[in-house]
């Protein structure tokens, strides 16, 4: 019998989004209501490390391990990745039977990241992105990023972004079973290499509503929601105009509007979600002085679902976004700025 133990592994980056996804048309296979664009962070800031491994004599069904620390493979996301990746597997053994049976074989799936979990700093996609890649090499699936993307997006619906690096498109789509709602790369991150981002931390304490219970909330009260989504298709176009012609100003006003939208809409649900704290509106000021000094719009900020900030600008503008910001929020209660891991300037990836 074969015993032997299959193995592969590879990384995920972190993505931050500047047309920000956010409701779902379908909770279930996590179809979202608009398409989103994001920017991918370095992989050697920060990113996920993920083996799969897989084998016969494995005395244990499917096993995640994140962090160090045994994490529940149950849940309906985590089911539809592995479920999905296996038909794929079976497939090719079907076709080619001197294949090994991968697919019967129960999986040990170890994950890593290099970066606090518990900093707030979305984890989800990089996460479940570096998952679903680590099993298709594991089992030499043929499928490009896009189509592992549609995998990867029913895990976490951001994760569909960080099967690319650079700038990257996850299109809505319009099918109903999903086929559509994948992942594209609008431009590699050598097209703009000067883009740099910067993290601010304003609170290491995880999340109060998650994504998912705030898109909920967000598409079943908010009134304004409606004039978002209908708003995002130009933004969208504007965006990828932006990027394509590297034009800073633009990429920002849309950046700052999208995070804007999205914030309003959580402040408009019924009860209100309040992501941003006071800190994260001190790095809102922050970022408009930086930009009044420079008379020219030199940095933009862009808010997840939590209070901190990233904030995109250009490589040559460093010195002036760095010093400021540590000259405005180095005061500022909240603000870890300068300790270890808290504050950083990332490059970008891919
Ligand atoms: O992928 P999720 O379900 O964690 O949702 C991510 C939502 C935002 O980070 C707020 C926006 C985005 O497009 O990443």
């Amino acid at each position: 019998a074969d015993t032997k133990v299959y193995r592969a592994s590879t990384t995920a980056p972190v993505n931050i989004a500047v047309v920000k996804y956010w409701g779902k048309r379908d909770t279930k296979l996590n179809l979202p209501t608009n398409s989103s664009l994001s920017v991918t962070l370095s992989q050697a800031d920060l990113r996920t490390l993920t083996t799969a491994s897989c084998s016969a004599a494995f005395a244990h069904g499917d096993t995640l391990t994140l962090n160090g620390e045994p994490s529940d493979v149950a849940g309906p996301r985590t089911q539809a990745c592995f479920r999905e990746l296996r038909a794929r597997r079976a497939a090719l053994e079907a076709a080619d039977p001197s294949l090994p049976k991968l697919s019967s074989m129960a999986l040990s799936i170890v994950s890593e990241n290099n970066f606090p979990t518990a900093a707030g700093l979305a984890s989800s996609a990089a996460g479940f992105a570096a998952f679903v890649q680590a099993i298709a090499n594991l089992y030499e699936l043929p499928d490009s990023p896009s189509q592992l993307s549609i995998i990867a997006r029913q895990g976490s619906g951001s994760a569909c972004r960080s099967l690319f690096g650079g700038y990257v498109a996850w299109r809505a789509g319009d099918k109903q079973d999903g086929s559509d709602s994948m992942a594209d790369l609008v431009a590699p991150a050598s097209h703009w290499p000067n883009m740099r981002a910067l993290i601010l931390v304003a609170s290491a304490a995880k999340k109060g509503v998650s994504s998912t219970a705030g898109m909920q909330q967000t598409v079943a009260t908010s009134g304004l929601f409606q004039h978002r989504v209908a708003s995002v298709p130009a933004s969208m176009v504007a965006m990828e105009q932006a990027i394509k012609q590297r034009d800073f100003a633009v990429f920002a006003e849309v950046t700052m509007r999208e995070s804007n939208s999205f914030h309003a809409c959580c402040a408009d649900t019924y009860p209100p979600i309040f992501y941003m704290n006071d800190v994260s509106r001190a790095a809102i000021r922050a970022v408009e002085a930086i930009n009044a000094a420079a008379g020219k719009t030199v940095a933009a900020y862009t808010f997840d679902a939590g209070p901190n900030c990233v904030v995109y600008y250009l490589d040559e503008d460093a010195a002036a976004i760095l010093g400021a910001f540590s000259a405005v929020l180095g005061g500022v209660t909240g603000w870890k700025y300068g300790s270890a891991g808290t504050v950083s300037s990332v490059k970008l990836d891919g």
